[in-house]
């Protein structure tokens, strides 16, 4: 049998592998809330100009809420045969409310009706994402207050580097997602223009009005041209790739919690809630949920990867091939939107251990900055031979095993005699922290000022 919705001149049905190459029900049934928003949207523009009667509108609405409510009861029998969401929705309006249903494919196609059903899902997903990235950062702005003077070592190149606070650490993270919020954001208002009534690619001879659609699914104005229209999915990619740049930083902590719970830094401790064990060693206690996020940054940068190919040298308008879509973005934004929520739990519910991250700041002469800074405030050194002068009572500590406060004075007078006892003063951790006091620098009253600040950015 011929396809009955465009098998009009079609003289046998597709063979089996067409039929299965061309289907995309099996993944764009997802859209069934947006296409059948954008019908009913249709119908009532039809009808308000004219283009069909109010009666056959009403019809229409009602079936379309019918098949509404059978899709979401889970009554639904999604078929291969029709293809896709869109004829898979009309086919069962035409069985419910007869030839009339046929009326609704007027002045329209499937060509700027799924461009308009996938804007429609992109608008809610990065609505969706927007709220996580909105937890996660209350969730780390929640850390900062309570670790705003919790010492840990900073790093450069994974070795220690200088002192700093586990709650700046934390609101490094929430810039981070600040600046994903906004690409998101950015993507969001770029994307919100109608295409639907662009039809297949050359727009309608019908009087339409597509200021009446636009406004009616939320979008600010109808696109302009109906070429682009159908064949712009700059929104996916746009949106793909915040997700990308996103799910970068979620692996970066993911790493880093990854790094922290190893029994060799034992910074932080998950909960049994975030971690499994292992089936021969009973002594694990695995980070699977941060390495899942740390890993599923590869699916979403993969997806970017493949639509980019995807687009990549297509003609105008539609193709076939922007059938592909859908699949790896679907795939793609759940990775990240289960990702982010499960990162905001690991952020809730980890244990920080004070204690091994001061221990470990401590180590490795990280205050050595604050040695050479105090010999160029103190003694009037040039930086440069306040570094070298540092440079050798660091090789000295190394030599005797000691870190830089366990030096005596006589000893650090060997390498520099203008040296005094006040020089302990900026040894230790705590002066070194509270002295970063520049802003945006790690100084405990720097991490409260900023979180309480963020409290506020985030309406909280
Ligand atoms: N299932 C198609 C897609 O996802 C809908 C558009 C089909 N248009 C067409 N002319 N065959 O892209």
């Amino acid at each position: 049998m011929s396809n009955k919705m465009w098998g009009g001149r079609f003289g046998t049905g597709p063979d089996r592998i067409m039929e299965e190459i061309n289907a995309s029900i099996g993944f764009d049934k997802r859209f069934f809330a947006q296409d059948i928003r954008g019908s009913k949207a249709h119908a009532a523009m039809l009808t308000e100009t004219g283009i069909i009667s109010s009666e056959d509108a009403d019809k229409i609405v009602a079936g379309l809420d019918a098949v509404l409510a059978e899709i979401e009861a889970g009554n639904f029998s999604f078929k291969r045969e029709l293809e896709d969401i869109h004829m898979n929705v009309e086919a069962r309006l035409a069985e419910l409310i007869g030839a009339v249903a046929g009326r609704l494919h007027t002045a329209r196609s499937r060509n700027d009706q799924v461009a308009t059903d996938f804007k429609l899902y992109i608008r809610d997903t990065i609505d969706h994402l927007d709220r996580q990235l909105r937890d996660l950062q209350l969730a780390l702005v929640a850390k900062a207050e309570t670790h705003a003077a919790t010492i840990m070592p900073g790093f450069t190149h994974l070795q220690t580097a200088q002192p700093v606070t586990f709650g700046h650490h934390c609101l490094a993270y929430v810039e981070m997602a600040a600046r994903d919020r906004g690409r998101l954001a950015d993507a969001r208002r770029r994307l919100n223009e109608s295409p639907l009534g662009a039809a297949a690619l050359a727009g309608t001879s019908f009087p339409i009005d597509r200021e009446k659609t636009a406004a009616a699914l939320g979008f600010d104005a109808p696109t302009r041209n109906s070429l682009d229209s159908v064949s712009d999915r700059d929104f996916v990619l746009e949106t793909l790739s915040a997700a990308a740049i996103c799910a970068t930083h979620l692996s970066r902590l993911a790493e880093e919690i990854v790094i922290w719970s190893t029994p060799g830094f034992d910074f932080v401790h998950l909960p049994d809630s975030f971690t499994t064990g292992s089936s021969i060693m009973p002594q694990k206690r695995n980070p699977d949920a941060a390495e899942l996020v740390r890993a599923k940054t590869g699916r979403v940068v993969g997806a970017l990867t493949a639509l980019l190919i995807v687009m990549k040298g297509l003609p105008l308008a539609y193709s076939k091939d922007m059938q592909e879509d859908k699949e790896a973005a679907f795939d793609a934004l759940d990775a990240l939107s289960l990702s982010l929520a499960a990162m905001t739990g690991m952020v809730e519910t980890l244990a920080v251990n004070d204690k091994a991250m001061r221990e470990a700041a401590a180590r490795g002469f990280s205050t050595a900055t604050d040695l050479a800074d105090w010999l160029v405030r103190t003694l009037g050194l040039p930086f440069r031979e306040a570094h070298h002068a540092t440079g050798a009572l660091v090789a000295k500590a190394e030599k005797k095993g000691v870190d830089l406060d366990k030096l005596t004075l006589e000893e650090m007078r060997e390498v520099e005699p203008g040296i005094t006892d006040e020089v302990y003063s900026v040894l230790g951790v705590d002066n070194s922290v509270a002295s970063r006091v520049s802003f945006g620098g790690t100084a405990p009253a720097n991490v409260r000022a900023a979180a309480k600040w963020w409290r506020g950015e985030l309406g909280q």
